[in-house]
């Protein structure tokens, strides 16, 4: 019986990465009778008929923000000067729901009611103090800032992967693009599938995921 036990038990183990990813994270809204059969995927993707508005956006199916924001801009020491007035690309998808402006059950062309709370609305104090996204960083960056790591060149340390930080966490054409995903995985895949707290790609223990792209 212990055997038995043991093996179910080695079994569950073995399958946790499978199950780990979105499923039970906080991007499972399943359990919230948004749909009626307890689909995950469906509040931000759709295989027919996905929205065109925003460049990058995977198959979209979740309504899109309109507000236009200010980003931060530092104190005049930001080296990157391509930081886009409004956040686009695939940020633009994360704050669809994130900047507290659309409901995060509006979707599918239907017009929802719930809210996000307080601690995951960005916007709720505006996009000037948050790390800035939507703008380029490649080599010349790097260089001509002299605290960065050159993303082309250096691996991102992401588990399971070999790749750089360009392949591996920038976006848009050519992988240049620094977005919330460079940080953030919204399927919780970080750790191999097992996932990491606040949905980061990789551990932040000893702020290694801030030393990815910082030499400091
Ligand atoms: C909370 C919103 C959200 C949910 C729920 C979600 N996704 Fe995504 N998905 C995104 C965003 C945003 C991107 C683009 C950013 C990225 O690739 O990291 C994306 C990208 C993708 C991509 C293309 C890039 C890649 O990672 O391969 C695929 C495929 C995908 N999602 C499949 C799924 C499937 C299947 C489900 C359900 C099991 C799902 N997603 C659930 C938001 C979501
Ligand atoms: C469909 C709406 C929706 C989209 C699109 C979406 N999120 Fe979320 N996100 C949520 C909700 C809802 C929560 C849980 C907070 C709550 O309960 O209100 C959440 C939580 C989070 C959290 C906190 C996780 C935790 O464990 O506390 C992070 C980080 C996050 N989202 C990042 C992102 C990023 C990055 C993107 C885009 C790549 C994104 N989200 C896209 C709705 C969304
Ligand atoms: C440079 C990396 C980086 C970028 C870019 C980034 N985040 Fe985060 N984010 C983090 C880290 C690290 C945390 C965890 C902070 C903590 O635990 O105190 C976090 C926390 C969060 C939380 C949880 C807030 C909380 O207080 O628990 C949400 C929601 C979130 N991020 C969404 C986003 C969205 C949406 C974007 C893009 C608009 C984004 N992030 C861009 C690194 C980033
Ligand atoms: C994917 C790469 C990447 C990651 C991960 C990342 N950053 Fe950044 N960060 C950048 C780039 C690129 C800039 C723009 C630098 C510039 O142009 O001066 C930046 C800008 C900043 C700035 C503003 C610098 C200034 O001159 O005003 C601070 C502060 C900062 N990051 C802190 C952090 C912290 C803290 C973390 C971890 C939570 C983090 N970053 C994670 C790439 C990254």
């Amino acid at each position: 019986m212990k055997k038995v036990l043991l093996l179910v038990a080695l079994v569950a183990l073995m399958a946790t990465p499978a199950f780990a990813y979105i499923s039970g994270s906080a991007h499972d809204f399943s359990g919230l009778g948004w749909t009626a059969n307890g689909q995950i995927c469906v509040a931000c993707h759709t295989p027919h008929g996905g929205s065109t508005t925003i460049s990058d956006a995977p198959l979209w199916n979740h309504t899109e923000t309109t507000t236009a924001y200010s980003q931060y801009v530092g104190g005049g020491t930001l080296t990157a000067l391509d930081v886009a007035a409004t956040p686009t690309g695939i940020s633009a998808l994360c704050l669809s729901c994130h900047d507290g402006t659309v409901a995060p059950d509006s979707f599918g062309g239907a017009t929802g009611t719930a809210t996000i709370s307080a601690y995951a609305n960005l916007n709720s104090d505006g996009m000037v103090n948050d790390h800035p996204i939507s703008f380029t960083y490649d080599g010349s960056l790097a260089t001509a800032d002299g605290g960065l790591f050159d993303p082309t060149t250096t691996a991102s340390g992401i588990v399971g992967s070999t790749g750089n930080i360009d392949a591996d966490m920038l976006f848009g054409t050519g992988n240049t693009e620094l977005e919330c995903a460079s940080c953030h995985d919204v399927h919780n895949g970080g750790n191999g599938g097992l996932g990491y707290p606040k949905l980061l790609v990789k551990s932040n223990a000893n702020s290694a995921l801030c030393l990815t792209c910082h030499n400091k």
